[in-house]
């Protein structure tokens, strides 16, 4: 068969489990589309990463770039490994390059239990947690990354930087989301802003965006929440949050606390999207203190490989790229259901082959869903 819609991925599997999960996710997408026919991914496998740098002095070698620029769409593994720094003492970091090269200003990191996956918190209502994070990805705090000034070893200064610009772009991007997601019953029609507008200049101003945007999607429902509260409101009553939006640096770690509530890092997936660039990559990073073990948990990265075909194929108009989106989702959900696949976040046996296996079982398995996705 000759696949009508083809599209080149850049493959950066990068370090640690980063390595161990791609091959894997390859293996999940390649089934999702034999089932569903009518698209294929064509991958270009690159070179970036601590390794990288520590072999070659380049952390994204500018052959990477490139093809990564030309690519329809980036499927990135985990980037950095602590011990390996750059003279200032920070961490070598390209995921982070390519954000900015790339104009991907908003980082959407959907946070949802997955049924059967336990969370940590003990309300029954955690299992309706389903809420996205928009992180302002380009700009902010992480805007001094590599201009941070340290002063006679005293005094040490990084500076945050929210534009008009990129604001407008990020809120107009939250509040269509709300509304795909309502669409699709899946949200609320709620967009929350996070922020600290009470002490901070930069806030305030970010917030006076926020509202500008909102007053042109008045059929949905728009507050703000401070970010200090938001980190005690999504402890206790995560489930009333739909789509949330924030700086770059509040984002980083809400993303974190959203991985937690739903059973960790292995279950966090995310796109870094721009208006001409993607990047699908899990919210984790190299996990070094588990790399080699060949335990990690690759949900994430099949949960990313997931949103990149579903992003593709809206971009593209390619009903199929979707198609066999919705299948990794539900053979996820498949999989995770009985509550006996327990990975090692759970202190389960279930390692990267085991949930890699399952899942691709529940691919085959799910014949119904193939035949009204349309197989041609
Ligand atoms: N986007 C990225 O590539 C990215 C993101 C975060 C951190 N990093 C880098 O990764 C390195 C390690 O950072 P860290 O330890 O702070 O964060 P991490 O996400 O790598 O690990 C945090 C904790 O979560 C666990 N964990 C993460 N992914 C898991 C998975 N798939 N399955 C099971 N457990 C998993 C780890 O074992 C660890 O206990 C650092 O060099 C950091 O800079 C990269």
């Amino acid at each position: 068969m000759n696949p009508s819609s083809t599209f080149r991925i850049a493959v950066l599997p990068g370090d640690g489990i980063g390595v161990e999960v791609m091959q894997p996710c390859i293996d999940v997408l390649e089934a999702a589309m034999r089932r569903v026919g009518n698209v294929a991914l064509d991958y270009e496998w690159l070179e970036a990463g601590a390794n990288t740098y520590r072999e070659t002095g380049n952390a994204l070698p500018k052959a990477t770039f490139d093809a990564c620029a030309k690519a329809d769409a980036i499927l990135l593994g985990a980037m950095g490994m602590p011990h390996i720094r750059y003279p200032d003492g920070t961490e070598i970091a390209p995921q982070l390059d390519l954000r900015f090269d790339l104009g991907l200003y908003a980082g959407v990191r959907p946070i949802r239990t997955i049924p059967g996956v336990p969370s940590l918190l003990a309300s029954p209502r955690a299992e309706a947690i389903d809420f996205v994070i928009i992180r302002e990805s380009t700009e902010g705090l992480f805007a001094s990354r590599g201009k941070g000034v340290v002063t006679d070893d005293r005094e040490a200064r990084d500076t945050m930087v929210i534009t008009r610009p990129v604001c407008e772009r990020l809120f107009d991007f939250s509040f269509r989301l709300a509304e795909d997601r309502r669409g699709s019953g899946s949200g609320k029609g709620r967009v929350t802003c996070v922020d600290k507008a009470n002490v901070f200049a930069s806030f305030a101003f970010f917030r006076k965006i926020f509202d500008e945007r909102a007053a042109r999607f008045p059929d949905l429902a728009a507050d703000h929440v401070y970010i200090d509260a938001m980190a005690l409101s999504l402890v206790l009553k995560p489930w009333e949050f739909d789509v949330m939006v924030t700086e770059n640096m509040f984002g980083d770690i809400l993303s974190d606390l959203g991985a937690g509530l739903i059973g960790g890092m292995g279950y966090a997936p995310s796109a870094d999207i721009g208006d001409e660039h993607a990047v699908f990559q899990p919210c984790h990073g190299s996990a070094p203190d588990i790399a080699g073990e060949g335990k990690a948990n690759p949900t994430a990265m099949f949960q990313s490989a997931a949103m990149m075909l579903d992003w593709l194929g809206e971009r593209h108009a390619a009903p199929s790229a979707r198609a066999a989106a919705r299948l990794i989702t539900d053979a996820i959900d498949a999989a995770f259901a009985d509550g006996r696949l327990r990975t090692c976040e759970f202190g389960g046996d279930a390692d990267t082959a085991a949930v890699t296996r399952a899942i691709l079982a529940a691919i085959d398995n799910d014949t119904a869903r193939v035949a009204a996705g349309g197989r041609a």
